[in-house]
């Protein structure tokens, strides 16, 4: 028997957590999965490392029967703390909740409209359902070429199509967001449903310095990986879902239809305790998020004369992420890519690094102390490595407008055939392949390889970006539909 020095108001507040935390403190013969039985230790000290703090949903959190219904509780507490009718938590990423809303929006050959920062999870989940994008571009910035969000004019302009959903990203890879409430109440206006993949987007809400989260700003469905903004287990993820315009038994189906039937009770059990985490301290802690984050800004910034950071001030009002680190690394004339080589050097790993471009992930978890260790770091690095400044320039994966060979269910279901990229232009692409991180398709099944995309992709990866999902991850060749 075990137990865990954990503290008892957040365990009070979480029944996942406590339920987690009762079965390693309880007598117990499983003879269930997991098949390590949480003695794998027995018979290997690093197998047990790995598995011995694993149990499942059933049998584990809960009877195999599922009699406490204790995750119902932990999901109903979460919906009702963001205020939507309907929550479920997810053990496969904003992904797996991504395709399990998409395909609970309309049928085959209906249109919805997406916005083209959308992750690779939701292209994938056009494949899926047969839904037919329509592509809504985002506005970029002149100043500091990033994306800032859908404008309102894109909407309009394919209204009239009856797309069965909007669907967003926000906040965008770099942090910003598109003016939310009017794209809301311009889709709502025609009943149209907005689903927002904010997977990066779980710690808004809880203080007036950040922005509100989309369920306050009247949206249809969030879909947020708690392991992300959020201190979660890795590819935890929570969607929340509103009824008055989306399904929500059609949404039960289909998560059920793509979740695993053995949830581990980690994942779970965190997306509980995070919940129960930021009702308790969320404001508290997303403030002190944001004084370091500041704080780190100003100690870097001092040393360089051209603003290296994206800085909510560079955007409308609200409009940005202020806890989002994204430095500039074209202001100093270096490449974002040498610089998260030497960072790795001293232990520093970031979450995306291109060549003009770099994004440190800040959250809940950090502290004072390991942003400044951070600045004391970088700065050297930057300081040693900077020359003369390069105009902002905006990567691949934001500029790409896509021309449309054929939907993208028939190019991933059709016949392929691999050609040298010289030949690759002008053919329907069968892949989809996207510079990861973000993974924003760069070109999806069934879209035209153009030479932009063709000669982009292979400048891209030249300056040390991975280029992922590719059949040939060498770009020398590409997967393309058979004539
Ligand atoms: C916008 C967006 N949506 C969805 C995902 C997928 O999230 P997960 O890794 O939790 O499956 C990502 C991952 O980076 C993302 O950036």
């Amino acid at each position: 028997m075990k137990s865990f020095p954990i503290q008892s108001e957040l365990r009070q507040s979480a029944p996942l957590l406590d339920a987690y935390l009762s079965y390693f403190e309880s007598n117990r013969l499983p003879f269930t999965i997991p098949g390590h039985k949480q003695k794998a230790s027995r018979l290997d000290a690093g197998l047990g490392a790995l598995v011995d703090s694993d149990t499942p949903l059933y049998g584990g959190l809960d009877e195999i029967k599922l009699t406490q219904g204790v995750l119902k509780v932990a999901e109903q507490l979460a919906a009702k703390f963001w205020g939507a009718d309907y929550a479920r938590f997810s053990t496969g990423g904003s992904t797996h909740a991504n395709q399990a809303i998409i395909l609970a929006l309309g049928k085959p050959g209906q249109k919805i409209a997406i916005s083209r920062t959308a992750h690779r999870s939701v292209l994938s989940a056009l494949s899926l359902t047969g839904l037919e994008p329509i592509w809504l571009t985002p506005e970029i910035d002149s100043a500091t070429g990033v994306p800032i969000g859908i404008p309102l004019s894109e909407l309009e302009r394919v209204i009239d199509q009856n797309p069965v959903a909007l669907l967003l990203t926000e906040p965008g890879y770099l942090g910003t967001l598109s003016d939310l409430p009017a794209l809301i109440a311009k889709a709502h206006q025609h009943s149209i449903p907005v689903v927002v993949d904010a997977a990066w987007g779980g710690h808004f809400g809880f203080s007036p310095l950040l922005p509100q989260h989309v369920v306050a700003l009247g949206a249809d469905a969030l879909i947020t990986s708690v392991h992300k903004a959020l201190p979660g287990y890795s590819a935890s993820a929570l969607l929340l879902a509103q009824g008055k315009y989306l399904n929500l038994a059609r949404i039960e189906q289909n998560f059920e239809t793509t979740h695993t039937t053995s949830p581990a009770g980690a994942p779970l059990a965190s997306i509980d305790a995070v919940r129960a985490l930021l009702e308790l301290r969320g404001k508290e802690l997303t403030e002190a998020l944001l004084a370091h984050v500041n704080a780190f800004k100003a100690e870097v910034q001092s040393q360089f004369e051209l603003p290296i950071f994206l800085n909510a001030t560079d955007f409308p009002p609200g409009r940005f992420d202020p806890v989002k680190i994204v430095l500039r690394a074209n202001q100093l004339g270096l490449s974002g890519v040498v610089v998260e080589r030497a960072l790795e050097k001293v232990g520093v790993r970031v979450e995306m690094a291109d060549r003009d471009t770099m994004v440190f992930l800040a959250t809940l978890a950090d502290t004072a102390e390991d942003f400044h260790e951070l600045a004391q770091l970088l700065i050297p690095i930057l300081k040693d490595q900077q020359s003369t400044p390069r105009p902002s320039a905006t990567s691949l994966s934001w500029s790409v407008i896509p021309q449309i060979g054929t939907s993208i269910r028939d190019a991933y279901f059709a016949d392929s055939e691999m050609v040298n990229a010289s030949d690759a232009v002008g053919r329907i692409s069968a892949d989809l392949i996207a510079p990861y991180p973000p993974g924003v398709a760069v070109v999806a099944p069934g879209e035209i390889l153009t030479p932009a995309i063709v000669d982009g992709l292979t400048s891209t990866q030249a300056a040390g970006v991975r280029i992922a999902y590719a059949t040939d991850p060498t770009l020398k060749t590409y997967r393309v539909v058979t004539k």
